[in-house]
Parts: structure tokens; C-alpha cells; sequence
């Protein structure tokens, strides 16, 4: 099923000076860039983000590492797109990702792990919805469809 999903580039990717590559990895794997802008976070969306981690004890350093710099959010798009997205991001900790994964290949971190990736359908959409206004969202047709796909895949 033809699905998007929302991945954040955190300050850590920024500051490193890896958003390009990052943004590349997604493209030559054949995802469509749906959306894209580059926001500041603060406290209120990442308590309602990161609501699951909100006892944790690493919470405030987490909340204060997504803040240091703006993040770069993208709605990607895809048959199956959300899962697809989480396999080449890799697991949380960068020391146990596969390399080969964003993870994998880009951080030795269990927090500065470069991109955030929508882990279900479910919070895909309340995601996007939380970072994108529905005009930010842009509907691209059959754009690049007929070489990215066979016909009976969408
Ligand atoms: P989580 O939703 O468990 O993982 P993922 O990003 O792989 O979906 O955690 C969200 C973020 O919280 C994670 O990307 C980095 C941070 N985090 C820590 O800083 N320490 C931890 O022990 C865990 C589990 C997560």
C-alpha cells in the first residue's frame, strides 16, 4: 500500500553536516519527498512526541538534544513506506545498528542517532500530523511512479 511516513533529521545530523547525505539515502533508495521543511523544536511537541518516554530517566537530556538546533522534518512516501523507512534506519542504539543501516553506517549513539522514523500506521499519521499543516503536503500524482514501481505493485 502506497503510505507515508514522517522522518525528523536531528540537530545531531545538522550539526555534523549531514543532512545531504542523509536526504541522498532516501532518494536513491526510490522514497518520494511528500514534504520538507526545516522547524525548531520545543518542550510542548516533544512531550507530546516523546510522551512514551516522558519517565524516563534520559528524558531531559534527550528533550535538550532535540532542541539545539532546528531539525529538518520530511514526509516520505511509498509502498511501504513506513516500514521501509524503519529498516534503513536501523535500531535506536547506533552501536548495535546493522551497518548498512542510517544508523549502522552514520553514529556510535543510543540518543544522537540521526533520524527520528515513525515506527507504525498509526503514529505515522499522528505524526505528520503534529509536524505538517495538510497544505505542506504535497499530492505528486504519478510522478516517477511508472520506474519506481511495477504495475501490479500499486
Ligand atoms: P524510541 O522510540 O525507543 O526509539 P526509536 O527512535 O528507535 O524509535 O526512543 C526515542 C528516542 O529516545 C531515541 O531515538 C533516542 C532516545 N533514547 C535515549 O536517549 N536513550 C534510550 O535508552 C532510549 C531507549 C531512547
Amino acid at each position: 500500500m502506497l503510505e507515508k511516513t514522517l522522518v525528523l533529521l536531528k540537530p545531531c545530523t545538522f550539526e555534523r553536516g549531514l543532512i545531504g547525505e542523509i536526504i541522498n539515502r532516501f532518494e536513491k533508495k526510490g522514497l518520494r519527498i511528500a514534504g520538507m521543511k526545516m522547524l525548531q523544536l520545543d518542550d510542548e511537541i516533544l512531550a507530546e512526541h516523546y510522551a512514551h518516554l516522558v519517565g524516563k530517566p534520559f528524558f531531559g537530556i534527550l528533550k535538550e538534544s532535540m532542541m539545539r538546533t532546528p531539525v529538518v522534518a520530511m514526509c516520505l512516501e511509498g509502498v511501504d513506506a513506513i516500514s521501509v523507512v524503519r529498516t534503513m534506519t536501523g535500531s535506536t542504539n547506533g552501536r548495535n545498528a546493522d551497518p548498512g543501516t542510517i544508523r549502522g553506517d552514520y553514529c556510535m549513539s543510543n540518543q544522537q542517532n540521526i533520524v527520528h522514523a515513525s515506527d507504525s500506521p498509526e503514529s505515522a499519521q499522528a505524526e505528520l500530523n503534529r509536524f505538517f499543516r495538510p497544505e505542506e503536503i504535497f499530492d505528486l500524482g504519478s510522478l516517477n511512479m511508472p520506474r519506481l514501481y511495477a504495475l501490479d505493485e500499486v
